[in-house]
Parts: C-alpha cells; structure tokens; sequence
C-alpha cells in the first residue's frame, strides 16, 4: 500500500518523483521520500513526515538536482511513522524503496547485526538495503547484487534500487506488490500504481512476481530473478491524466460518486446482448460448458467487495440457482476450506492486489477450483492468477472510500449471475431480457437519484451531524447496501455504525435506538417491503430519527418517516445500484461537515497489501 516511483531520463528528477508521489496520495501514506544521484556522485536522500508538503520543504531547504532517483510515500508496517523509518532507505552505496513485508526479517536482522551492520530503523526495508549492500563486491554490478539478496528473501516486495557506483540505473523487482514500468522516449519510469505514469506515458509493461527489471534512460531490460530474460510487449493505458483529477469537486470522492453513472455505463457497455437477453460470453471469459458444470459457486472478498460479493449471491441464487457462498478472503485463507473441483471462486477486488483476497483465491485455485475475477485495475495480482477475469471498468478510483467499484462491481456480479442462468435454463428468455433492458436504462436513473437527491441528503446530514451512532437497516439485496451505508459512514465521518438485516433487529440492535439515534430503513417497493415498513415502525416507535429509502412517490412511507429519499421505481435485482447512493452521499456529507479527510481517512489505505 505504499506508494513507489522511480525515474531515469533527462528531467529534475526530484520533481517528476513528487509528481508521481502526488498521483498516489490515494494509497495512504505517512511519511515520504526521495534519493537522487547528485552531481557529486553520491546519492542523496531527503525525507519528511507527514504529507508531501512536508517532502518540498525538505527539498526546498537542501535541493538535490539530478536526473536519475527514486521516491516513495510510506504506510507504516514495520515501526511508526517517523523520519528515520522513512524511505528510501540507505546501506553503504545501496538507496532501495520498497512495498510490502519481508517475512523472515527477524532472522534477516540477527544475522546482518552478527555480521557488523548497525540497523537505524525500525523497518524491514532498511534490511534489503544491507543485504544489497552486502553483496557489492567489486565486480558485481547491481542488478547481480539485487538478484542475489532477493534470493534470501522471503515475502512480499516491490522494490526501486539506485546504487551510487551506477548513476545512470534504476534496478527494480516485485514479488507480491504491484509494480509497472513506463516506457517513454529516451526516459523511463517505474511505479506502484498507474495513476503516477499517466502525464508521462501510456506505454507500460507490468512486472509479474518474481522478475526484475533494469531501466536507464534509452531501455528497459527485464529477466526473471534467476536471470532468464523476458520479453513483454508493452500495453497501452487510456486512462486520460484528467480522469485521476478532480475535475471541479472538492474530494475525489464526490467526484466519484458522480462518475457512477458513467461508470456503470463503461461496465455495461458492450457486455449486454439486448436482442438476445443475454451477456455476451466473450465478456465473462468463461466457457459454456464450465457454465453448465459447476456445482457451486464461492465469491471471496474483503470489505466493500464483500458486500458487492454478498449481492452476488442473491443475483447468483437466485437467477442461476447455483448453491452460492461468500466468504471473507481472510477467514477462508489457512482454514482448510472444503473447496476444490466443481466450484467456481469468484474474487471480487477493486484493487486486484488485496494481499487476503490474492491469497484466498490462490488457494482456492490450487485446490482446483475454477477461479474468475470481478477487479477494477487491468493487469493487476488477482486478474493475472485469475483463469477468467470480468473487468469493471470504473476507471482509477482515487478516495479511499470505495464508491464507484462498488456500484459497478454489482453490476458485474448481476450480470454474472445472468449469464450463468441463461446457460442453466433456470432464467426464461423474457425475464432475462427484460433484465437485460433494464440494465441498460439504470445509469440514466442513478444520475436522477444523484442530482435529485443530493441537496435533500446534504440537509440531512447536516441535521445528524452530531450524531454519535447510526443504524442501517435492510432485507435482502439491500442488507449488503445496510452494511455498505454504515461502513461508508464509520470510514470516513469515524460516526459509529451498524449495518443489519432488518429482520435480526429485534434480536439485540434494537436496544441502541433512542430518540438520538438516525435509523436509515431501506424500504423500495420490493418483495421485502411490508416486513421493511414493520421494521421501520418499529424504529419509529422508540423515537428513532427514522430516514427511508423509499421508492418515488410512496406516500405510505411518507407518512411514516421523518425523512424520505425517493429513488425511481426498477425492477428488483436493480435497487441496490440506487439505494446506495444516497448511503454514500449521506456519508460524504457528515464527514464533509465535520471537516475530515475524506480522500484518505486516517489509518486507511486504497490498498491493502499486507495481512
Ligand atoms: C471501503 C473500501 C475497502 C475495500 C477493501 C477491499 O470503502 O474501499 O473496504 O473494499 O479494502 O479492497 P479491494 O476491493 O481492492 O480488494
């Protein structure tokens, strides 16, 4: 989850590095740094707590011009934040920033101290700079010295190394830890994530585990760690630089929460077949027959994605009549789940890259399982173990807080369980089409609830913003959306809040609400309804502040809440794509009132590359 640039061309290459680091903010961080080769020969660190403005200062105060370096925004792992634990890390000649966990770091240290090294820090990373280090006898060049302490490693890494004897290089590994490179004209890079290369090139190569790459300012050399060379052509990116901006609004995640309908639009296009009431099979990646064959499918994931993956399974269930799981990628790793042939696993990651989900879904593999991914970022850890992946197109989602993958992740997940009941015959062709026809009118109804809702939300959050706790209640599809409300709510706005299948209220929630307490029912007019009004009654009788979710023009519900958020009227298996939306603008709204970082929540990172 840290974030990594490296550059060697002919720019300053302290600026282009915070530039890139800039474009990563969303991962979390809390200290950064940057080591360039100087002038003089050496390389040269600066480094800073705290946010990247902290960083300049320090570049301001001593410059450090150069055309070759490395940079790095860190999220602490091993030792607190601070300036000492800051990378880049430095031993002997070595600089290495690095993302990720080295597992034997403990037995890594006893024997470097053994061996004479005095260890600053707290990190594990300054232990892959001595080792480095360690092997630089004369004769060695760096990418030899890199090869062969990374064989002693064991872990998850992504590193960028410069060494003071080869100022015109930048050596790079990854194993586990998310790494591409960027391929521009006479200028190369390497990043972490995307978004830092975007201004610079489109032309990127990602790194698979276990390769190592060379970059200076005219190639890129890539070989595996036992020194085969690889040949990868490169691939082009056409995320536009303005899509990871702003565009006006004041958080990346307002901005995304707008995007959605331009989103699910992207997710959708091309997959429906409106003629036929079908989704395209090219666009799932898996074959009729493995359709017909499996016997059940498990659907893992953590967070967000797990409420996106609990949706799944009533879509799945019920369109395709397939016995359907969901797990908690870190409760199914290591537990010697019942999993193998016949099953279809489905990971569901934004990021592709969360370290549990990756590593629930390869075990899941090895056991024999069929495995499709749901992710966001092309290329990314999960879609490359993946037999199939089903992308969302959502474009790079920057807040923190997921919004947009999640709507579209359902999207995927509905159309999967679709596809999977035509190919079953447990879904009629008439059913489906309409589905299908559906589907494609809903991001013009997200963009109605969205500007319809927003001002009406924005006062109800400003009335609750007091609020200490919150509940949110649903049945069926929208129970994944209860819980998605409260989670969106306690990560950004740090509000405490429930998420619950209405109908478990009265088995011990209940005894929370008080005439303080805001009460979000879910309430459209589905098949839940009547029991979902019960609830709201209930609520309402224990002086509740009751806000319903509630389908356009109900005046039954109305009657009965103190606050009515209207969304059109759809067919069933679409209302969660709008009922969560004011769910997240609620969230978006206290959190803003309250004056937190809503892009990048305190302790949270985008990406959770660590168990
Ligand atoms: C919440 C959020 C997280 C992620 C979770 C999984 O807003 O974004 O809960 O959903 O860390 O991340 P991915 O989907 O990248 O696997």
């Amino acid at each position: 989850m840290c974030g990594i640039v490296g550059y060697v061309g002919e720019e300053d290459a302290a600026r282009v590095l915070v530039d890139g680091l800039r474009r990563l903010e969303y991962r979390g961080y809390d200290s950064a740094g940057v080591a360039v080769h100087a002038p003089s020969g050496r390389v040269e660190v600066r480094r800073a707590v705290g946010k990247l403005r902290e960083l300049e200062r320090a570049l301001e105060a001593a410059p450090v011009h150069g055309k070759v370096g490395i940079g790095h925004t860190r999220w602490a792992t091993h030792g607190r934040p601070s300036e000492v634990n800051a990378h880049p890390h430095v031993a002997g000649h070595i600089a290495v920033v690095h993302n990720g966990i080295i597992e034997n770091h403990l037995a890594l240290k006893q024997a470097l101290i053994s061996r004479g090294a005095t260890i600053a820090s707290d990190t594990d990373t300054e232990l892959v700079a001595h080792m480095i280090a360690e092997e630089g006898a004369e004769d060695a060049d760096l990418e030899t010295c890199v090869r062969r302490a990374l064989n002693k490693l064991e872990g998850a890494y992504a590193i960028a190394v410069l060494s003071d004897r080869e100022p015109g290089k930048v050596v790079v590994a990854k194993s586990s830890s998310p790494l591409v490179l960027g391929l521009g004209e006479g200028e190369m890079f390497c990043a972490s994530d995307i978004p830092a290369l975007l201004p610079y090139t489109r032309r990127m190569i990602f790194l698979e585990d276990g390769e190592m790459a060379v970059l200076t300012a005219q190639s890129v050399e890539i070989t595996t760690l036992a020194g085969e060379p690889v040949e990868r052509d490169p691939v082009t990116i056409d995320w536009s630089p303005v899509m990871a901006e702003k565009a006006g609004y004041k958080h990346f995640m307002l901005k995304e929460i707008f995007e959605q309908p331009r989103a699910l639009e992207d997710t959708l296009r091309g997959r429906l077949d409106r003629e036929a009431g079908d989704i395209h099979s090219s666009e799932i990646g898996l074959s009729e027959e493995d359709a017909r064959s499996i016997q059940r499918v498990v659907l893992l994931a953590c967070g967000t994605s797990h409420h996106a993956a609990l949706a799944g399974r009533y879509y799945i269930e019920s369109l395709a009549r397939v016995p359907t799981v969901v797990e908690l990628a870190s409760e199914f790793r290591g537990r010697g789940a019942v999993i193998g042939e016949g099953d279809l696993v489905v990971a569901v990651s934004q990021s592709g890259e969360t370290l549990d989900t990756l590593m629930a879904a390869r075990e899941a593999k090895q056991a024999g399982a069929k495995l499709l991914a749901i992710a966001n970022v092309i290329g990314s850890a999960i879609p490359r173990l993946a037999d199939a992946t089903f992308y969302t197109h959502a474009g790079p989602e920057i807040g923190v807080a997921s919004t947009k993958c999640f709507t579209t992740q359902l999207a995927n997940v509905l159309m999967l369980g679709l596809w999977l009941g035509r190919r079953r015959n447990t879904l009629p062709e008439e059913r489906a089409a309409e589905l299908v026809e559906a589907l494609a009118h809903l991001p013009q109804q997200m963009e109605q609830v969205l500007v319809g809702t927003r001002q009406l939300v924005a006062n109800i959050a400003r009335h609750h913003v007091e609020a200490r706790d919150a509940l949110f209640l649903g049945r069926g599809l929208n129970f994944p959306i209860a819980l998605e409300g409260a989670l969106k709510l306690k990560e950004i706005s740090y509000v405490h809040a429930e998420g619950y299948a209405a109908g478990e209220m009265k088995h011990g929630p209940i005894a929370l609400i008080d005439g303080h307490m805001p009460v979000f029912v879910l309430a459209p007019r589905d098949s839940s309804f009547e029991r979902s009004i019960g609830n709201l009654e209930e609520a309402r009788a224990r002086e509740a502040q009751v806000v319903a979710v509630a389908t356009e023009g109900d005046e039954a519900v109305r009657a009965v809440a103190d606050d009515l958020i209207e969304v059109p009227a759809v067919l069933e298996p679409l209302y969660p794509l709008l009922t969560v939306l004011p769910l997240q603008l609620y969230a978006y709204y206290v959190a803003d009132f309250k004056g937190t970082d809503v892009d990048q929540p305190r302790n949270l990172a985008k990406t959770v590359t660590v168990e």
